[in-house]
């Protein structure tokens, strides 16, 4: 055997070890990454979740939070205001909802029937509305305006006309409705 045939012979071997140590390697990253995914999964599955609310959606519109002369805004004492709002096929109460600008506003709702989905146009205000289970999301609207609110979850037929209303007005304007202290909405404006 030559000294260059001996040599190409190495080569040969080196290259082949080399790969076989990275194809190993792979595999146990792969493998590590399969765990932690199952480890995490599970683990996840296994704990309760931080905070779920929950509601009987059969009895919304009769009695505690959803009874339908609670719904619309509200001014609460610290000065943030509450929308409690619920979805059905196919429409929202409130149909339009009202609330004042530069006002930090906290969005309760709720379905009555199946998983309905609230988008606010123009805004990142994007949540589900699940049968039995309270939505709550934070808002704040810097300027006054009327936005659109369309339903983004698939809900059967009338899906494509399940549209709302965020009308957002003057501050002090809100103040001076609130003053009544009842629920408000658009309606009478
Ligand atoms: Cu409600 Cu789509």
């Amino acid at each position: 055997m030559s000294v260059q045939e001996d040599g190409g012979h190495r080569g040969t071997e080196i290259a082949a070890r080399t790969e076989r140590r990275w194809a190993t390697i792979s595999v146990i990253i792969i493998v590590a990454m399969a765990l932690l995914a199952a480890f995490a999964g599970i683990h996840r599955a296994t704990m309760p979740q931080p905070r779920v609310e929950t509601t009987d959606p059969s009895r919304l519109h009769l009695s505690g939070e959803f009874a339908e002369s609670n719904l619309g805004s509200v001014l609460e004492a610290n000065g943030a205001v509450t929308v409690r709002a619920i979805g059905q096929q196919y429409s929202f109460t409130p149909a339009c909802i009202v609330v004042p600008a530069e006002t930090p506003i906290t969005l309760r709702a709720t379905s009555a029937d199946v998983v309905h989905g609230i988008l606010v146009q123009g805004t990142n205000i994007n949540t589900m509305l699940v049968p039995g289970y309270i939505s709550e999301q934070l808002m704040r609207f810097e300027k006054t305006g009327d936005y659109l609110m369309p339903c983004q979850e698939f809900c059967s037929f009338g899906h494509e006309g399940m549209w709302g209303k965020v009308r957002v007005i003057d501050q002090a304007k809100f103040a001076e409705l609130a003053k009544s202290g009842g629920r408000l909405s658009c309606v009478g404006q």
